[in-house]
């Protein structure tokens, strides 16, 4: 306890504890204001509240500094890959290389799905977007892997901890072939995370697939970017569902149903899609006016954030690959163009400026996607497939809180008080 914070409530004095973390805002610790005080809080969208105690992801959006477990995000994009920083994010510190290596060779054995699982592509339509096809398949895990499903036992909860971060890019791969009538390609335990990934989704059983570094460097990249984000919706969700006892399958399955909305990881898709719409750089005043209007609700798809009021340290990191990854493979997409006139023009406007919107993870990452194959439908699967792990993490640490109880948040209830029922005959 670092303070006291008084609140005169009822005509009341009330003292209430101030937590300190180890960087960030001090939080208010009122968990006894409802007992002393009669009166709840009130923040819908959470935009003053700190749901939990957390040591794996840390945000200051003033500075536009993201960390995990005290690593910046710049220097573990640059410096790291997506296995080592899925280790550091599930056990708090970096691994030595023997560390690494047992890692990625027990997550490397977890990627192939049961064969039944299959057969749940083939209920779902050809054209069925791909994250409805991921929200199906990942809660029906927990019909399969009976073994890792008590949230009690450690073991069971590092297993499919583990199923999860590894079967995902399996799952997502067979969801893209499923979509372009191509047959699901098996894991190749030779190749890398990443590697594996990109063969499974680009390869086919006709020919040898070679792993195009430059691709692997790139998307492993963009998993890095995407992996966790302190407590933002679809991580709220997990924990949420997890706080229940829900099976981690179905808690994941939930983080993933929240992630599609549009205001969240669907804004990737959103953002290309808005940047083929606008398709000419003459055309973004058109748009820039519409984000504007507040009779429109038009919003500038890849900007603003709830926690950024600065630049989004992954969109720096995600505007660097995309120029890179565009010039490696020699692709000149006046998308990229678009998107970084609009950004320049956007970031100079008074709106912007003044509500402190400026690009997100998403408003890069799709040129990159793009450029590498992958359709705008499956953008958001991808988002979800880095995410993963940081929902298992975020999962993983709030079962393990002592403190954690059912998330049961309650109301200010403006609706009828009590009235008599009145039969259909006398309204
Ligand atoms: C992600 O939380 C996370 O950490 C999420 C994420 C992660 O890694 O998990 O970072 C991933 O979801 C990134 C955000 C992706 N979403 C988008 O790019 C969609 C477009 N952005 C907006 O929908 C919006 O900025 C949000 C949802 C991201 C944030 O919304 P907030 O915090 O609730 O802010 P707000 O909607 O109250 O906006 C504040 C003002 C409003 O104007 P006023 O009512 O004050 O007059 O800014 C305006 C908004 O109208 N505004 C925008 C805008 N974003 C906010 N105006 C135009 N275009 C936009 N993009």
């Amino acid at each position: 306890m670092t303070g006291n914070a008084k609140l005169v409530a009822g005509g009341k004095d009330h003292d209430y504890p101030v937590l300190a973390g180890s960087v960030g805002p001090d939080v208010i610790d009122i968990r006894k204001l409802y007992g002393q005080t009669g009166m709840f809080t009130y923040d819908p969208g959470f935009t003053s509240t700190a749901s939990c105690e957390s040591g794996l992801t840390y945000i200051d959006g003033d500075q536009g500094i993201l960390l995990h477990r005290g690593y910046p995000i710049d220097q573990l994009a640059e410096q790291s890959n997506f296995m080592e920083v899925s280790y550091l994010l599930l056990n708090g510190e970096l691994p030595s290389q023997a560390e690494l290596e047992k890692f990625s060779y027990t997550i490397t054995r977890h990627t192939m799905l049961h064969e039944q699982l299959a057969t749940f592509y083939r209920g779902f339509r050809r054209d069925a977007h791909p994250m409805a096809i991921m929200c199906g398949v990942v809660g029906a895990l927990s019909a399969f892997y009976h073994d890792s499903t008590d949230i009690t036992d450690p073991r069971q909860r590092m297993i499919a901890s583990h199923r999860l971060i590894a079967k995902m890019p399996t799952i997502a791969a067979m969801a893209y072939k499923y979509s372009v009538g191509q047959p699901f390609l098996y894991p190749d335990n030779k190749l890398s995370y990443t590697g594996n990934f990109l063969r499974m989704t680009f390869g086919v059983p006709a020919e040898d697939y070679v792993v195009d570094p430059v691709v692997e460097a790139a998307m492993d990249k963009i998993f890095i970017l995407h992996a966790d984000h302190e407590q933002n919706a679809s991580t709220s969700t997990v924990r949420l569902a997890g706080s229940s006892g829900a099976n981690p399958f179905a808690c994941i399955a939930a983080g993933i149903a929240c992630l599609w909305g549009p205001a969240h990881g669907g804004a990737n898709e959103a953002a290309l899609n808005m940047l083929r719409e606008i398709g000419h750089p003459d055309r973004i005043p058109e748009y820039i006016a519409r984000a504007k209007n507040k009779d429109d609700p038009f919003r500038l798809m890849g900007f603003g954030h709830r926690v950024y009021k600065n630049y989004d340290p992954r969109a720096k990191v995600m505007q660097k690959t995309a120029n890179e990854v565009l010039d490696k493979l020699g692709v000149t997409d006046p998308i990229f163009d678009v998107a970084r006139e609009l950004e320049q023009i956007a970031l100079k406007d008074e709106y912007f400026v003044s509500k402190k919107l400026y690009p997100n993870v998403d408003f890069y990452s799709g040129v990159i996607l793009s450029a590498i194959g992958f359709p705008t439908t499956m953008f958001t699967v991808l988002f979800a497939l880095a995410r993963t792990v940081g929902w298992v993490a975020q999962w993983n640490e709030m079962i393990s809180d002592p403190e954690q109880k059912i998330g049961r948040p309650r109301q200010l209830y403006t609706g009828p008080t009590q009235r008599d029922y009145v039969p259909v005959g006398d309204r």
